[in-house]
């Protein structure tokens, strides 16, 4: 008898847990890429509510429990708000009624990388979901620069972006070539990395090399192709003169006879 009321307890309580988790947060993304410039969506819906009255969103990072965002009584609550997100973040007023948590995010940048968390609570309950965030920056068209020696070339590629990139230069044939690679902080921009990569062209002669540079999360691959030609057409020149040199006395014989010969005519 005992038992049997525990065990249909047990079946109310599992009852109850089941609907329970009929309220869901979730996140549709679990890694998200905020990129340079553009607003950062960080989604997060929940099981819709019958009012916004006893809805309650909070965006947390997931390190510090800093708070991003804060809704409840049917409006943005914002005076516990930590202040490197002011004036960056909104909710989407008109899609909460429909369960859309989602967090517009502006002006992201290297440090907001991190572990967020989306909770909702509404009077059918309360539940979590946490996301990812990273960022990056599409690398800048590279601006080539050729430095000349006396026997050898260094050729430079400026570039900014976010993050460190995976850079290669290959020769005519495909083979990797040796360069040196530097990446700093951007001089303009605290979220910006500048990239700094040369290579060394030891000798006099034609090449054909390519700069490429892959940003990874972006998927931004960069390929900038370098010809240098070398000019052995200047003995050609070199040769041209000389004859112009044996020419010119030939010439100069020539003129003096047709007057010499103008001049007898005349007498
Ligand atoms: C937020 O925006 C308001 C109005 O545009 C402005 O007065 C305030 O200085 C901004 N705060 C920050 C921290 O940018
Ligand atoms: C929630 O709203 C954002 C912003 O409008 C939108 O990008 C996203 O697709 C919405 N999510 C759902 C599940 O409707
Ligand atoms: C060149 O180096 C990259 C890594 O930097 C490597 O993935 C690739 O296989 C190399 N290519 C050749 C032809 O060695
Ligand atoms: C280098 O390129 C120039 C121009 O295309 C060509 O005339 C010359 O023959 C090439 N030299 C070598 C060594 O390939």
């Amino acid at each position: 008898m005992f038992h049997q009321h525990i065990s249909s307890l047990f079946i109310v309580f599992y009852l109850y847990r089941w609907n329970g988790a009929a309220f869901e947060v979730r996140v549709p993304e679990k890694q998200v890429v905020a990129v340079h410039r553009s607003p950062a969506i960080l989604g997060c819906t929940f099981t819709p509510p019958p009012t916004l009255q006893d809805t309650v969103v909070t965006w947390q990072t997931v390190a510090d429990q800093r708070v991003l965002h804060s809704f409840y009584y049917g409006t943005d609550q914002l005076d516990r708000q930590s202040p490197e997100y002011k004036n960056r973040t909104s909710l989407y007023h008109k899609q909460l009624l429909s369960g859309n948590a989602s967090l517009r995010l502006e002006g992201a940048g290297p440090r907001d990388t991190g572990k967020y968390l989306c909770s909702v609570s509404t009077s059918q309950g309360t539940d979590k979901a946490e996301l990812q965030l990273s960022y990056a920056a599409f690398f800048t068209e590279p601006q080539l620069s050729i430095l000349a020696h006396d026997s050898t070339y260094t050729l430079q590629y400026e570039s900014e972006g976010y993050p460190e990139p995976e850079v290669r230069w290959t020769d005519a044939l495909g083979k990797n070539l040796t360069h040196s690679t530097q990446v700093l902080q951007s001089d303009e921009n605290p979220n910006l990395l500048k990239l700094l990569t040369y290579v060394v062209a030891d000798t006099v002669k034609n090449l054909s090399w390519t700069l490429i540079v892959v940003n990874h999360p972006l998927g931004q691959v960069i390929e900038r192709p370098v010809r240098l030609f070398y000019d052995d057409q200047r003995d050609h020149v070199d040769c041209s003169r000389e004859r112009l040199a044996l020419l010119c006395p030939v010439a100069f014989c020539v003129i003096g006879l047709i007057i010499l010969f103008w001049g007898r005519t005349k007498c």
